[in-house]
């Protein structure tokens, strides 16, 4: 027998993407990722329900599907009916919704229904890293249309829609985050949502709507969902539960026309989303989702604040950044000179853990001097340490802020 390490590297095919990292831990400070407040996951109501729900209907788990079919566990599918209705005006019924492994796994499977290599899509500039990798992953181009402060620009997605239909190109969906977009935090007007379905009817483009974040607004009020609003079922609306209540339970969701959820059912072969989760949700949503919520929003607006005041506290202004509606990510902009792919490198080594802007755009220039942070996962202590280490980090590599705090720094005295 021989004890050489066997070896897998000529069995792999061709295409795969790179291979994945180790985990090495949580950064001191970790501004990544769309991690939640620990203190506010509702633990002790998670016990109760798990509890009384395994108590009462424990031995459906004997069934795949349990006794709800592959759609998901019903009761699920039927708080979702109320709280969509009641919170972005869908009216739908519980067989309009698939129930998937978080929302990733609802883009996977849009993707896997709609998408061939060589296709084209229409997503918004700075937009979530999970759908570009996943579009680049496909081989399929994508067009980013810049944001103001009511999100996707009309004016910038009728000029691509044209210039895409005079070189003869159709572009698949238009992927938008409407409402608290990921990362610039901005939510679409209503009158901006109507323009926006009327262009995409216009030229029979399908809207791909995310609304992972739609719950964590402030003042709580939100525009109907451009899925609520749209005439003709042009359009896929998905969500989840991992920013309401915790991201590691794997729970979202896909509403959309029978012709396409029955597609995308057909792409899901794990026989079912996890089912305890699915249970648990289900029993603690109906009668505790409405009043936990504003509680998290108000943590959740708290810790903006105090991100906020450090920044402006150890960069002054050289950073820029405005004061969002609500989710959990500022997205901030630095002097130009300054790279984030390389500050993002040089804070990690010193226990800082930022999103560097360029892995969240289409457009690395505009970009490159901008990073995302995400302020629910640290405590307030964190956020205010990890920001003046990272000023720090930023000064030492860039000369920027000149000022750390408020007092001018040793190497920018002028002589
Ligand atoms: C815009 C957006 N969509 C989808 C997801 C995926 O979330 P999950 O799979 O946890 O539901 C995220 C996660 O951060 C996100 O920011």
């Amino acid at each position: 027998m021989t004890t050489a390490a066997f070896d897998f590297a000529p069995l792999l095919p061709a295409g795969l993407p790179a291979p994945a990292a180790k985990w090495s831990g949580l950064s001191k400070y970790s501004f990544v990722g769309g991690n939640n407040d620990p203190d506010q996951v509702p633990v002790d109501g998670l016990i109760d329900a798990v509890d009384a729900v395994l108590r009462r209907e424990g031995r459906t788990l004997a069934t795949y599907g349990l006794a709800s079919g592959p759609q998901g566990y019903r009761p699920l599918r039927e708080f979702l009916t109320q709280k969509l209705r009641r919170d972005a005006g869908i009216a739908c019924v519980p067989d309009d919704i698939l129930i998937v492994s978080g929302s990733l796994q609802a883009l996977d499977l849009v993707n896997q229904t709609l998408l061939c290599r060589g296709d084209t899509v229409i997503v918004e500039q700075d937009t979530y890293q999970g759908a570009l990798s996943r579009l680049t992953r496909l081989g399929v181009n994508t067009v980013g249309i810049p944001l103001d402060h009511g999100g996707m620009r009309i004016d910038a997605l009728a000029a691509a829609l044209a210039d895409l239909r005079r070189r003869g190109v159709a572009p698949k969906y238009i992927y938008t985050i409407p409402t608290v977009q990921n990362p610039t935090g901005t939510i679409m007007p209503e009158a901006r949502r109507i323009e926006l379905l009327d262009l995409a009817e216009q030229y029979g483009v399908p809207i791909f709507e995310d609304d992972c974040y739609a719950d964590l607004i402030w003042d709580g009020r939100r525009p109907p969902a451009l899925y609520a609003m749209c005439g003709n079922g042009g359009v896929i609306h998905i969500g989840s539960f991992s920013k309401s209540i915790a991201p590691a339970l794997r729970v979202g969701y896909i509403v959309a026309p029978w012709p396409l959820l029955s597609q995308a059912l057909a792409l899901k072969t794990d026989a079912g989303s996890g089912a305890l989760e699915q249970m648990v949700l289900a029993e603690y949503c109906a009668p505790h989702f409405a009043e936990h919520v504003p509680k998290l929003t108000r943590g959740l607006r708290a810790k903006l604040d105090t991100l906020m005041e450090a920044l402006n506290e150890q960069f002054g202004t050289a950073a820029e950044f405005e004061d969002t509606k609500g989710g959990i990510f500022l997205w901030v902009k630095l002097p130009d000179h300054v790279d984030t792919l390389k500050l993002y490198q040089a804070a990690l080594a010193t226990g800082v853990a930022i999103n560097p802007g360029p892995e969240w755009s289409t457009d690395k220039k505009h970009a490159g001097s901008r990073l995302r942070l995400c302020f629910a996962s640290p405590s307030h202590q964190q956020i205010r340490e990890g920001i003046a280490v990272l000023a720090e980090v930023c000064r030492r590599e860039f000369g920027v802020p000149a000022r750390i705090a408020n007092v001018e720094t040793q190497a920018w005295k002028p002589i």
